[in-house]
Parts: structure tokens; C-alpha cells; sequence
């Protein structure tokens, strides 16, 4: 079953609207609607005075029409009766200054009171809500994140600290504190690391971040709690931001819940231009690779979306097209933002299906034929999981130190790794993306980028992933720092440098824009460009595949490849420009032998779902042009039924879903 939807605001509409709303969403196709997830001040109008009624009501008319709901717990935007007066109670940002009221998430994560009426009002719903069938799940919160600096949180973090670290001793070791006279001789006197202390211990800032990102997830535990204890037949999610969101480790956050969902706004609300499919496709991996099993887009946009200025309206097709992906990525839900365009409040112009008017027009049809091809294909899609032999790996730690060391002023984590998965998505290879902690059976190809921050049971676990015949790709500025970001008093890459059989002799960081050119050793053909960085290495049992083409160091081993047990450790010691992401990329994929599952243009994306091992093959046309696709053997379109072959023609925006046979089965 593919849950389809929207998120629905009954209570910024007049109740006999609700009728209409359902009949159309049931004529679209809807079997799913989220609600109530900014409702705090409707369902708990004083402290300890509820009122469900209204959403009993809207949750009875939805069911009349065969639609079911995810009810939101409301905690992201406390009401003013519970904040008004209580200055205490707000978020303080980096920069020391204390939010105040008239957004959202203006609260702190740590805050006993926030939290006991956070509990209050999820016990609550829980309590009404835990044995009716109409509701099949829970989102806890809406989109968790943002860093809290007040003094309430510094004092959790100094008890965050005492309980992992123990004693000061210990702390001031792993810190380094005895740099610039830190030494701390007291519990109390450890600061947050505020914009404004000019500049902080490395140590510190990190456990910062991870001191937060641990704050919010047992944040959401404490509504975990209540909802499992209350509600055990209803599934529990929170709706994630995707790959780009990093303010908070989603590995954790996911681990406790039953289903990962996230909000797709491909066209943002900054530019024209949607975002590059590569990055959609990297964010759904990611979503995925969280509990790797099954998400749902929770938000997926189908309108123009702004607050005080607006983006470019979806093209025709792309709302279909934007579905479609990520159902081929994984995606077993999707559930549009929003229903219906509010008049009020602070979104009026982040547009939903229906425009503030209620009429349906192009974006409802779209929608509502989109409804009509789910409901042929579902069936075909049950049970179906995608499957790879191919990984990246994502490690927050690395991601949050680099945010406050980046090493160059050009060097972004997050694109680094993009540009690895961009590399592979022009190849149409499909890619995990996993933590740190996940399993690696079953990976013939991990990428991992950056792996700054490395702790030993990490450099152990890759050691034997290659060992065992896995191939490992590390990049630049990988085993830097140990758990505590502190520099490896050994030849880089640190622990891994036995794996990768080669050390880095210097280094240097490029100015803005410069590059060195890359040249290939022997017959490796891996050229372009070293960007940001260059590794200056020395090989011992590894062979070198790429030299530095100019500076000092011209001629210098900059790629080297090592056997190491029954598999290979590439070490790439540049960022590089995408020539040379793309070459090492295309050299890694030949020598292990992996190919794609058809060969498309670069702007058709390639993606399969599996159903034992019968493949699903998607099909997606993301320019604006119609192309083309060549097929070495009969397929069904599942979406028109109808087999095509041998050449596949997608419309602009055109998807097609190819089941492999004459017929369908
Ligand atoms: C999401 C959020 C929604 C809505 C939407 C449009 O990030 O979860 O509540 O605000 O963006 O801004």
C-alpha cells in the first residue's frame, strides 16, 4: 500500500468546508492526512483544559471518506499562555541573543517546564486518541533542531559531561585544556561554546553539538515513552529536513522511531530552479539509510512556497515526477504540503494543492491523477525494498567538527559528499547511505568521505570490511582527529594509514578558486583537477594511481590504491574537481565490476525497487526535453500497463516504471 495525502489544517477552515475538503481528497485518491501538529492552542486552550472535540469531528468526516491520520504532537510551537512572562523558557541563539515570542521553535530543548507540558499535552492525545482506528500513527514534534546556548542547557551540559567523562582529569586531558590556561577545576565553570567567547576549544565544541543533538533525542524519548506505553498499535515518526539538515545526528533520532519521514521542498523557496535531482535523490538515501528500511515524504511540496516573497510554481509534472522518486528511492508514503494555502499566519504564501480560494485547478489534477496511477501500481510495489551493493558513509561527528574547524574556507562536508554521490548518480548506481554504527555485510563499495573524526573501533571496523574483500574509497582529511577532536599525534590518515598502505608526507591548503592539475599514473585514466586541498603522499604498499601535475610538490603521488587482505583501499588526497571525482568514481566501479541497470542520459535517473529478485526499474526524466532509453530486453511501463521496447521514450518530466517481461505478471 502506498500511503497518499496531504497535511490538513481543519482549524484554520470553517467546519462545513471539511466535508468538501475530504470528498475531494477521497476523489484524489488520499487514504492518509496529517493533522494537529501546530494545534497546541486548540486542543489545550489553558493549562490542563482540553478540548478534542473539534478534532474528533474533522477526524470522523476524513474517516467517512476512507481517509486515515497521523496525528502530530503539537510541542513545536508552545502556546502563549505557557511562554508569556517566561523569558526563561526560550531558545538563546550562538550569538547570545534570547528568541522571543511570535515564530515557532522558539523553546529550549531542556527546559523542565517546556518539557512537563510537552509531556502533558502528548499524554493527552495519547489518552483520546490511543483506541481510535482511525489513527494510525504519531508525528512527534515537527522538525526537530536548533541549537539552545542559555544557561539551563549549559548547566545540562556540564551534567551531560560528568556522567561521560566522570572526573575533570580525564575531561581536561581529553580537551587538551591546559592550552590557553582552560583548566577546569570545577563542574560550574565549563561555558557553552557562545559565538562571542571569540574563539573556543575544538573539544568542547564538539560535545556541544553532540550534547544537543543527545538533548533532542531524549526530548522526543519522553513523548516515545507516553505514546508506546498508551498507544502500542499506532506507529511513531518524526519528519526529518533530509540530507542537508545538520545541526543534529539522525542517526540517533531515528533509532527509537517506527518509520522515518521528511519534508521535500525541491523548489525551496530561494531560487527558480528546483534543486538538482542528485541532491533529492541524496536526501531520500539518507532518509532511508536512517533506520535503512522504508520512509515516507511527510511534506512534499505542491505549490509555490515563500513567507514574505515566493518561489517559481512546480512545473506541470513535477509534483508527479518529484513523487515518483521517491517512491523509487524507498518512499512508501507520500503526503503532500499542504492541503489548502493558508490566509493567515506566517505562511500564507507557502502554497499548498488548493490556493487560498479552495478551488481545485491544475495542481489538485495533477495531484488527484497521480492518486488514480498509485492505486494501479500499489500492488506492484508491496513488500518491494531497494537494495545496493554500494555505500557511503555519513559520520556527524565529522560533519559537526568540520562546522566549526572547516580546514579551508572552501571545503564543505556536505558537498564534498554530494559531489561523490552526484558522481554516482550521473552513473546511475544506486547508494546507501549509512552511519558509522550500521553493517557493511552485503557492500561490495564503500565511499567515505572526510572520515575527520575517527574513533578506533571505526578504523577497526573498516580495516575489516576490507579485509574481508570489501573496497573502501577515503578521501582528504580522513582520521584527523580522535573522538574528542583532537589532532593524532601519527602520520596521517592515522588509523587507517596501515589500511591504506600509504601516508601523507605534507599537505597544503589551496586558495579560494586555485586547482593543481591531477595526473594519471600509468594506465589509471583518473585526471581532473585537485581543489581545496592537497594530500602530499608517500606509498608503501600501496600503488599509485594519480601525481600532482604542478607546484612544489608536482609529480608527488596525490591517489593511491592499496590491496589490503581480500580487498582495496583507495585514499584520493584531494577534494577535486568533478572531473576527477568522476574518473575515480567511473576506475572504482569498472575495477570491482558494478554497471548500471540500463544506460540512460545523465539527466534520466535510474532507481529500482526489488520484490525478491524481480526488479522494479524507475524510470525518471528530469529535463525538460523529452528522452530517450535504450532497452536490451522487453519491458512493461506499469504505469500505462502497456510493454515497452526496445527504445523507451520519456515526455519531459515523464516517468516510467519497467517490470521486466511481455506482459505483466
Ligand atoms: C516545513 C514545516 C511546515 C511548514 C513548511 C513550509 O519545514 O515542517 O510546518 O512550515 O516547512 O514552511
Amino acid at each position: 500500500m502506498i500511503y497518499y495525502g496531504a497535511d490538513y489544517y481543519p482549524e484554520h477552515w470553517p467546519e462545513d468546508r471539511w466535508a468538501q475538503d475530504a470528498r475531494l481528497m477521497q476523489q484524489a485518491g488520499f487514504n492518509v492526512v496529517r493533522l494537529a501538529e501546530f494545534a497546541w492552542s486548540q486542543m489545550e486552550p489553558a493549562p490542563g483544559r482540553y478540548d478534542f472535540a473539534w478534532l474528533d469531528r474533522a477526524i470522523d468526516v476524513l474517516a467517512a471518506h476512507g481517509i486515515r491520520v497521523v496525528l502530530g504532537t503539537p510541542t513545536a510551537s508552545p502556546p502563549p499562555w505557557l511562554m508569556h512572562n517566561r523569558p526563561e523558557l526560550f531558545l538563546v541563539r550562538e550569538d547570545n541573543s534570547r528568541a522571543t515570542y511570535g515564530g515557532r521553535r522558539e523553546y529550549c530543548p531542556t527546559h523542565p517546564l517546556y518539557r512537563t507540558h510537552a509531556r502533558q499535552i502528548a499524554q493527552a492525545m495519547a489518552e483520546h486518541y490511543h483506541a481510535n482506528p482511525n489513527v494510525i500513527g504519531w508525528q512527534i514534534d515537527n522538525e526537530f533542531g536548533d541549537r539552545c546556548y542559555c544557561e539551563n542547557c549549559r548547566a545540562a551540559f556540564q551534567d551531560w559531561l560528568r556522567a561521560r567523562y566522570r572526573t575533570l582529569d580525564v575531561l581536561n586531558r581529553c580537551w587538551g585544556t591546559v592550552f590557553w590556561s582552560h583548566e577546569y577545576t570545577a563542574w560550574e565553570q565549563i561555558p557553552v561554546p557562545l559565538a562571542n567567547a571569540v574563539i573556543s576549544n575544538p573539544g568542547l565544541d564538539l560535545d556541544y553539538r553532540r550534547f544537543i543533538s543527545a538533548t533532542y533525542v531524549s526530548l522526543q524519548q519522553e513523548q516515545i515513552a507516553i505514546l508506546r506505553q498508551r498507544c502500542p498499535d499506532q506507529f511513531i515518526t518524526h519528519n526529518f529536513m533530509g540530507f542537508k539538515y545538520d545541526k543534529l545526528d539522525y542517526f540517533d533520532l531515528a533509532e527509537p522511531l517506527d518509520l522515518v519521514t521528511w519534508d521535500n521542498y525541491p523548489r525551496g523557496f530561494w531560487s527558480n530552479e528546483a534543486a538538482p535531482p542528485a541532491l533529492l535523490a541524496l536526501s531520500h538515501a539518507t532518509m532511508r539509510g536512517l533506520k535503512r528500511q522504508n520512509f515516507w515524504v511527510m511534506e512534499s511540496q505542491s505549490g509555490i512556497t515563500g513567507w514574505q516573497t515566493m518561489g517559481a510554481a512546480p512545473r506541470p509534472g513535477e509534483i508527479r515526477l518529484w513523487a515518483y522518486q521517491a517512491i523509487a528511492h524507498g518512499a512508501d508514503g507520500i503526503v503532500f504540503f499542504r492541503w489548502r494555502t493558508a490566509r493567515f499566519g506566517a505562511e500564507q504564501f507557502w502554497h499548498g494543492i488548493l490556493d487560498h480560494d479552495g478551488q481545485p485547478r491544475r495542481r489538485y489534477a495533477e495531484v488527484a491523477a497521480l492518486g488514480s496511477e498509485l492505486q494501479r501500481i500499489a500492488a506492484a510495489l508491496e513488500a518491494t525494498e531497494t537494495r545496493t551493493e554500494v555505500a557511503m558513509l555519513l559520520s556527524y561527528d565529522s560533519r559537526f567538527a568540520f562546522q566549526i574547524q572547516p580546514n579551508n574556507p572552501d571545503f564543505d562536508y556536505a558537498t564534498h559528499l554530494y559531489d561523490y554521490y552526484a558522481a554516482l548518480h550521473r552513473q546511475h548506481i544506486a547508494v546507501d547511505i549509512v552511519g558509522p554504527h550500521a553493517d557493511l555485510s552485503g557492500y561490495r563499495m564503500l565511499i567515505v568521505p572526510a572520515l575527520y573524526i575517527l574513533p578506533d573501533n571505526l578504523a577497526e571496523k573498516l580495516e575489516a570490511f576490507v579485509e574481508g574483500g570489501g573496497t573502501v574509497v577515503l578521501t582528504t582529511r580522513s582520521g584527523v582527529k580522535d573522538f574528542h577532536n583532537t589532532v593524532v599525534d601519527r602520520p596521517l590518515p592515522g588509523l587507517l594509514s596501515t589500511l591504506c598502505g600509504a601516508t601523507v608526507d605534507e599537505y597544503d591548503s589551496l586558495y579560494q578558486g586555485s586547482s593543481i592539475p591531477i595526473q594519471a599514473a600509468g594506465n589509471s585514466g583518473i585526471t581532473g583537477a585537485a581543489t581545496v586541498w592537497c594530500d602530499i603522499l608517500v606509498p608503501e604498499t600501496a600503488e599509485v594511481l594519480a601525481t600532482y601535475g604542478s607546484d612544489f610538490y608536482m609529480g608527488r603521488p596525490a591517489i593511491t590504491l592499496n590491496r589490503y587482505g581480500k580487498g582495496r583501499a583507495f585514499y584520493v588526497g584531494t577534494v577535486g574537481d568533478r572531473r576527477l571525482v568522476d574518473s575515480v568514481v567511473r576506475y572504482v566501479l569498472s575495477a570491482l565490476n558494478i554497471r548500471p541497470p540500463l544506460k540512460a542520459p545523465e539527466d534520466v535517473e535510474i532507481a529500482l525497487r526489488w520484490q525478491a529478485d524481480q526488479p522494479l526499474i524507475f524510470a525518471l526524466n528530469h529535463s525538460s526535453d523529452t528522452r530517450e532509453v535504450a532497452l536490451e530486453q522487453p519491458y512493461v511501463d506499469l504505469i500505462t500497463d502497456q510493454p515497452v521496447g526496445p527504445v523507451l521514450t520519456l515526455p519531459p518530466k515523464g516517468v516510467a516504471i519497467l517490470a521486466p517481461g511481455e506482459t505483466r505478471s
